[in-house]
């Protein structure tokens, strides 16, 4: 099974955890693709549900395959909401913000009443950062200042897009932190959105209700005990 079947399965297995009818954010990456495409069916088959996008590529998605969409400044009563991750901990503690979306994402995660992390195997570590940096959104005043703070926890490297800064859906830029592994993620997250400056980081602590993990032996529900 190719990394992208897995993604597709670990995104259907996620409609079994959708209400018969409500609000669902929907995440952002190739896995939350893959589930809104899902979603979209159901809506054109006549299910009542809406989402909340948590990118501005998740909500032409979702506006191309017809899914009811909310305003974008709620207050919102989102019932799941279903999201990728780049890396998740063995405390099913999770890194986002590959696809430098994570302050939209992580909004929408608090917002919502319950979390379904799909992934594929590939993501798990034993402990995050383990493979991947930190994303960090960062406003794009100071920002040199900001990330000298922010190399406190390990080297900072400016995202870019064709050589370019990569700018995020709210006009600000990305440092990922290479922190290597992290022993408490909850305190590093503190500890950076605690710079002025800083917008958001990819550490979701304690944020993920259950992860769908698709693998070479099927699909495995990860929950905290
Ligand atoms: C977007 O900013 C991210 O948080 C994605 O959810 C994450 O990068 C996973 O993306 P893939 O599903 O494409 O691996």
């Amino acid at each position: 099974m190719s990394t992208n079947e897995r993604k597709l399965e670990a995104a259907k297995a996620a409609l079994a955890h959708l209400p018969e009818s409500g609000v669902v954010g929907l995440g952002s990456g190739s896995t939350a693709t893959l589930f809104i495409q899902e979603l979209g069916k159901l809506v054109a088959a006549g299910r009542k549900l809406a989402g909340v996008p948590t990118s501005e590529d998740s909500r032409r998605l979702a506006e191309s395959l017809g899914i009811p969409l909310l305003d974008d400044v709620g207050p919102w009563q989102i019932d799941v909401c279903v999201d990728g991750a780049d890396e998740v901990s063995d405390d099913l503690d999770v890194i986002k913000g590959g696809g430098g979306c994570q302050t939209r994402e992580k909004i929408i995660n608090h917002a919502s009443g319950f979390n379904v992390i799909i992934v594929d195997d590939s993501k798990l570590s034993a402990r995050l950062g383990e493979k991947w940096a930190v994303p960090v959104e960062v406003l794009r005043f100071g920002e040199n200042t900001t990330r000298s703070r922010l190399e406190a926890f390990g080297p900072a490297t400016l995202r870019l897009r064709d050589g370019a800064p990569w700018i995020t859906d709210s006009g600000n830029v990305i440092y990922d932190i290479a922190t290597g592994p992290i022993d408490h993620p909850a305190k590093l997250d503190a500890q950076m959105l605690a710079i002025p400056g800083v917008v958001e980081t990819g550490l979701f602590v304690g944020r993920a209700n259950l992860v769908l993990v698709a693998g070479p032996d099927g699909l495995r529900q990860l929950k905290k005990q």
